[in-house]
């Protein structure tokens, strides 16, 4: 294939189904924002600024739990699309 050429139809990826794509990048920003507050909690003084962020981080976390229930349940009803398969360690 030339640089220029674009690839076969058939080698063009389906993107995900959006609701697949948007769980997948919500619950990325909210474990990038959960892990920072746990350790800044862990190592600051106790007082209401530390329980105002232990509640948020027990808040997020728990929003990830039941994010990740819902992620379960939205790739049973939206297969991956082509057929894609899950990873299993031998991929590519
Ligand atoms: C993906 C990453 C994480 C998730 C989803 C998560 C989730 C949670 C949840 C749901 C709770 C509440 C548990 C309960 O009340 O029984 C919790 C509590 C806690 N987490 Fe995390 N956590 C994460 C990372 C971390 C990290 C990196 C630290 C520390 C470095 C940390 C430190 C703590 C501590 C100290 C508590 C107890 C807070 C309290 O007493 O209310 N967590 N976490």
């Amino acid at each position: 294939m030339s640089p220029t050429s674009r690839p076969p139809e058939a080698a063009i990826l389906k993107p995900y189904a959006p609701p697949a794509r948007w769980l997948h990048w919500i619950m990325a920003a909210l474990v990038l924002a959960v892990i920072p507050a746990g350790f800044v909690m862990m190592n600051m003084a106790s007082g209401p600024a530390q329980d105002r962020l232990f509640d948020l981080h027990r808040s997020i976390g728990f929003t990830i739990l039941c994010l990740a229930v819902l992620r379960v349940l939205v790739r049973i009803l939206n297969p991956p699309p082509d057929g894609r398969k899950a990873c299993t360690g031998t991929c590519g």
